[in-house]
């Protein structure tokens, strides 16, 4: 048997544990494994390279992914995905692992509707595949994120300011949700709620009537624009408020042990689905057991947005 593996979309902390543990199940079950080069972008070039034990040593620990990912917009045509084809045909390969988010996930579809056995793991910082309780890079970025939350906060006290931080979600707000949680924010603009400003506002300046002298509005990217909001707040309250835009750095940095543990059985489990013959599935984590269902199915489902967490942000920050 012979399985190719690719790192596919935006990466995330928790693909190198993931990918160490493809490549060590397989060596340990006698199967040759190939690493294709910079996602569906590399495989339609046929960039592949044949992996062994040895060459996942002392990766654990690392960020980002060692086989480098990208963007395919050529993979999404008709032609791309025949030359993908073409490629694994002359490689022979019988399987195919891919990490990533949605879009990676539609890919591998695409290419077991043409016969290509494929099993997707969820890597995303974003958490936006609702099938699964959590995607490896999730709870790495949420640290990433509270530690920067508690930095800010330290000036924020200091200079008696407001301070928006902008987080990582394109059209999700759960990144925002947990470390705005953790890191004890005041308010959160999130994609799934409609923005109160004035509610926002008021809290600021009962804040400060109480004394206290930071304020902390965690936005996520799909909500709104950190500027948009701060010019708001000052017009609004008059509050000295300045924004961080927190970016890329959200998605880097050594994977968190709960990502680690996340990429080393999901990894595992994705060779052993191939070798027991199973096709466009992918794998999830569902109240602390591992999962596995049929890839459309898992991208049909619709993530409840969690109530529960939200009032506590408010409740907590009055
Ligand atoms: O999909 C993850 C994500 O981090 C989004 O939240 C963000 O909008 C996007 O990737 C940024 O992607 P890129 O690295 O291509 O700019």
């Amino acid at each position: 048997m012979k399985i190719a593996l690719l790192t596919s979309g935006g990466d995330s902390p928790g693909m190198n544990p993931a990918i160490r543990a493809i490549v060590r199940t397989a060596a340990f079950n006698k199967i040759k494994i190939y690493g294709v080069r910079s996602g569906y972008k590399g495989l339609i070039k046929g960039d592949l390279v044949e992996l062994n034990v040895n060459s996942v040593g002392d990766i654990i620990q690392r960020g980002g992914t060692m086989l480098g990912t990208a963007r395919s917009p050529e993979f999404e045509t008709d032609e791309g995905i025949e030359k993908a084809l073409n490629v694994l045909n002359v490689y022979n390969i019988d399987g195919l692992i891919v990490l990533g988010g949605d879009g990676t996930f539609m890919g591998a579809e695409k290419l077991s509707k043409a016969g290509i056995k494929t099993v997707c793991i969820p890597c995303t910082i974003d958490n936006d595949l609702a099938y699964t309780d959590y995607t490896i890079g999730f709870w790495t970025a949420i640290e990433t994120v509270t530690e920067a939350i508690g930095k800010l906060r330290d000036t924020s006290s200091s200079h008696g300011r407001a301070n928006v931080i902008e987080v990582m979600g394109r059209n999700s707000g759960q990144l925002a949700l947990y470390s705005a949680l953790a890191g004890g924010g005041e308010s959160i603009i999130v994609p799934e709620e409609d923005v109160d400003i004035d509610a926002i506002c008021k809290k600021a300046l009962r804040g400060r009537m109480r004394g206290k002298k930071h304020n902390l509005i965690i936005v996520a990217e799909g909500a709104g624009k950190a500027f948009d909001i701060a010019d708001q707040i000052i017009d609004k309250t008059g509050i000295d408020t300045k924004v961080t835009v927190l970016g890329h750095v959200q998605r880097g940095g050594s994977p968190c042990a709960v990502d680690r543990i996340l990429g080393s059985l999901m990894g595992r489990h994705a060779v052993e689905l191939l070798m027991a013959g199973n096709t466009s599935i992918a794998i999830g984590v569902k109240e602390n057991k591992i999962i596995d269902l049929n890839i459309s199915q898992a991208l049909e489902e619709k993530r409840d947005f969690n109530y529960s967490i939200y009032d506590t942000i408010n409740i907590l920050s009055i």
